[in-house]
């Protein structure tokens, strides 16, 4: 038997020996939580709020008969929050980056960088505009590689979009100031990462458009929603016009169609007030959802950095980050695979059907080479578009399989997650550090 003391105070744990892999007896007997942050929160608040709607009858957020103004309450508290100047709710993150690509104006004939760990939606974003994807390979912070991004900027380059993975940013400031200097757009993915922050400052505010998600498995939900972020009016107006159905909106709430300037093609990507009531209730809960991602991810890595072997994602500004995942690497494919089945039989899993600790191969349509789509160069019609455009011939020899980005490839091969979650007890994180910690043995077998 080895006696293992995960926290000071608390009496040492005697655990068998025998890896429950191998037939000795696990860690913990019974399920983690579910790992959805936002979601294992939704109460009374979310209940409240919604009620309102659905007894006020006004679930359409430009007018109604006696219209709740949810929708514009989280827009504001949203900005009294983050410090940003603008921001739009939208009806998921999908639509948001295509707001934002359209807002910018892309299409045929430019480029947008983009990482090879990112999610489907990111990249059907510039595909769908008519604009060509190009791949930029990650650093140790699993986001954009800010060297691999210099070296890929070229002639047709007009933006890039950079992905706060897993909670938290990567090396965004030196990204912002490469696009800056080199007079590209910087759209934000902070999909995942609603409440971090780099050096104080919030997400969403580095670039020139932010965008957040506020599915099930983000840092705060609404089921389906999400949220555009910019600082500068001319460009908000064109975003607000692109959420909707390409036009402006008057006092009353009404279809503006008279500025010349913002005649556009909306994606009708509105919020509903029922989406905004739940994400208002969310967003006011946010501190300390996130405080408890980040205070029960931060405990782990600390319990867990002696570990050799056991390599942590690089997180710049460690205050800032949500804490919604905790990223490693092993070191090889092999190790990392048999890792992962030694600490779930350890009982370190959720629920059937959560995905509490996994391995990199197992996250699909984050990784590039995941994306048939993208590797293939499918379209949506017959004529093969965007990739047949002639002002996309520049792109004709990029390629998307795996093998394009060897940084990506590898930590892709040999990378692990686990979701931390808000609800995480005392408990259950001693139990996550002692089944980590019983399982290290296999790193130096
Ligand atoms: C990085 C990233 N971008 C965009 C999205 C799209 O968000 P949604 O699911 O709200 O459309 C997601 C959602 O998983 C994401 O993880």
């Amino acid at each position: 038997m080895t006696s293992v003391s995960t926290k000071p105070g608390r009496p040492a744990r005697e655990l068998s020996n025998r890896l429950a892999i191998e037939g000795g007896t696990p860690v913990r007997s019974t399920p983690l939580p579910w790992e959805f942050p936002g979601g294992n929160r939704i109460g009374k608040e979310e209940l409240d709020l919604v009620t309102q709607v659905v007894t006020a009858r006004s679930p359409f957020r430009f007018y109604g008969s006696d219209l709740q103004g949810m929708v514009d309450t989280l827009e504001r508290e949203w900005c009294q929050a983050f410090g940003h100047r603008h921001a739009l709710a939208v009806s998921s993150g999908t639509a948001a980056l295509s707001v934002a690509v359209g807002a910018l104006g892309l299409g045929p004939g430019d480029e947008v960088l983009l990482p090879g760990l990112l999610w489907v939606s990111c990249v059907s974003a510039v595909v769908r505009a008519g604009a060509i994807p190009r791949l930029v390979d990650i650093d140790e912070s699993f986001c954009l590689d800010p060297v691999d991004l210099e070296r890929k900027i070229g002639p047709h380059t007009k933006a890039v979009l950079c992905v706060h993975m897993s909670g938290a940013p990567g090396h965004v400031r030196q990204i912002a100031d490469i696009c800056r200097a080199r007079g590209i757009a910087l759209i934000e993915d902070c999909a995942q990462a609603a409440g971090a922050r780099q050096d104080g400052r919030s997400v969403g505010r580095f670039g020139d458009i932010g965008i957040f998600s506020f599915q099930l498995n983000k840092s705060m939900t609404s089921g389906e929603g999400g949220m555009v972020v910019c600082e500068d009016d001319d460009l908000f107006k064109r975003v607000l016009a692109m959420h909707d159905l390409g036009y402006a909106r008057d006092d009353n709430g009404r279809l503006d169609t008279s500025d010349a300037n913002c005649q556009l093609w909306g994606v009708g990507a509105r919020m509903s007030e029922l989406a905004g009531a739940l994400a208002l209730a969310q967003l006011r809960k946010l501190p300390d959802i996130v405080s408890a991602m980040n205070g029960a991810k931060w405990r782990i890595r600390h319990a867990l950095q002696d570990i050799p072997g056991l390599r942590f994602r690089d997180i710049p500004d460690p205050p800032g980050d949500t804490g919604l995942v905790l990223i490693c690497s092993l070191p090889s494919e092999a190790i990392c695979r048999r890792f992962v089945d030694a600490v779930r039989a350890e009982g370190i899993a959720g629920p059937s059907g959560s995905l509490a600790v996994v391995t990199m191969r197992e996250w699909g349509l984050h990784w590039y080479s995941n994306i048939p789509s993208l590797v293939q160069r499918r379209s949506n019609s017959r004529d093969g578009f965007p990739w047949s455009h002639p002002a996309n011939a520049f792109a004709a020899d990029y390629t998307y399989g795996l093998g394009t980005l060897p940084m990506a490839d590898d930590l892709h091969s040999r990378g692990l997650l686990l979701s931390v979650g808000s609800t995480l007890s005392e408990e259950d994180i001693d139990d996550i550090i002692a089944a980590f910690r019983k399982v290290s043995r296999i790193l130096t077998a």
